[in-house]
């Protein structure tokens, strides 16, 4: 999987990018992380990239023609690319659009902004456009390697068999079961029975229903457009016998 970014803040790529199972994934070659430093493409001898705001105001804006010569740059190797920007004015991310750029053909390119963000002018060289949520953080390098974490993830081979996606409750467009380990007792509370009982089926039949208990709680604009079957809602049914206060 073939991914470029363009940032001021290539370490912070570089750092993230180094750890754990994505560093693993980068190592064996499975993901190529292209970090692009745009003060690269400044054209003075102070390396500017921002400049004032027209029609004035606080901050500065990130100039036109640096980020139109480093998205050049990057495509200049001739390969099919889909250039996506990371503002808080972007389509809001979430699974299924992870889904949709794993199954991405094009190499991904994140472009990260700074400051008050970039001359709306280079929209016109702009594929996509994707917040990571209603908030506004600093840059967008962190919002890039969300996607990043997130769409490498599922790639194939990525997580190892210890980390398999096939039970993920998310994957469902739903929150996740609670997980136990180790002591079977801790602090007076006990791990659930069944999942000490070597019943396969009744431990899926348990997890499905607590996700779906944990969502109806907390999320329960995920369970109005979730997938769910027929056993789900037997599921919902016994939860709302078990528990007061819904409906
Ligand atoms: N840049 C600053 N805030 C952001 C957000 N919430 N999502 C994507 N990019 C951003």
């Amino acid at each position: 999987m073939n991914i470029a970014v363009i940032t001021l803040f290539p370490e912070i790529f570089n750092a993230y990018l180094k750890e754990s199972i994505l560093g693993k994934a980068v190592q064996k070659g499975m993901i190529s992380v292209d970090v692009v430093n745009l003060r690269d493409f400044a054209k003075d001898r102070h390396r500017t990239v921002d400049d004032s705001p027209y029609g004035g105001g606080p901050g500065m804006v990130i100039k036109p023609e640096p980020v139109s010569d480093a998205i050049g740059h990057v495509k200049s190797d001739g390969v099919d690319t889909l250039t996506v920007m990371l503002s808080p004015q972007g389509r809001l991310f979430n699974q299924d659009m992870a889904d949709a750029f794993l199954k991405e053909t094009r190499r991904l390119l994140f472009v990260s902004g700074r400051y008050e963000g970039i001359d709306d002018r280079v929209s016109s060289l702009i594929d996509d456009e994707v917040s990571i949520g209603d908030y506004v953080l600093t840059g967008g390098e962190l919002p890039a390697l969300v996607i990043i974490d997130a769409v490498a993830r599922l790639f194939p081979g990525v997580l190892g068999d210890g980390e398999s996606l096939k039970d993920e409750s998310f994957m469902w467009g739903i929150l996740d079961y609670p997980h136990y380990t180790r002591p079977p007792e801790w602090g007076g509370r006990k791990v659930p029975e069944v999942l000490l009982s070597g019943n396969h089926k009744e431990i899926a039949r348990w997890r499905r229903k607590e996700a779906i208990r944990r969502t109806l709680k907390r999320r329960p604009d995920l369970i109005e457009k979730a997938a769910l079957t027929e056993e789900d809602y037997r599921l919902i049914n016994e939860i709302k016998e078990e528990e007061d206060g819904y409906d």
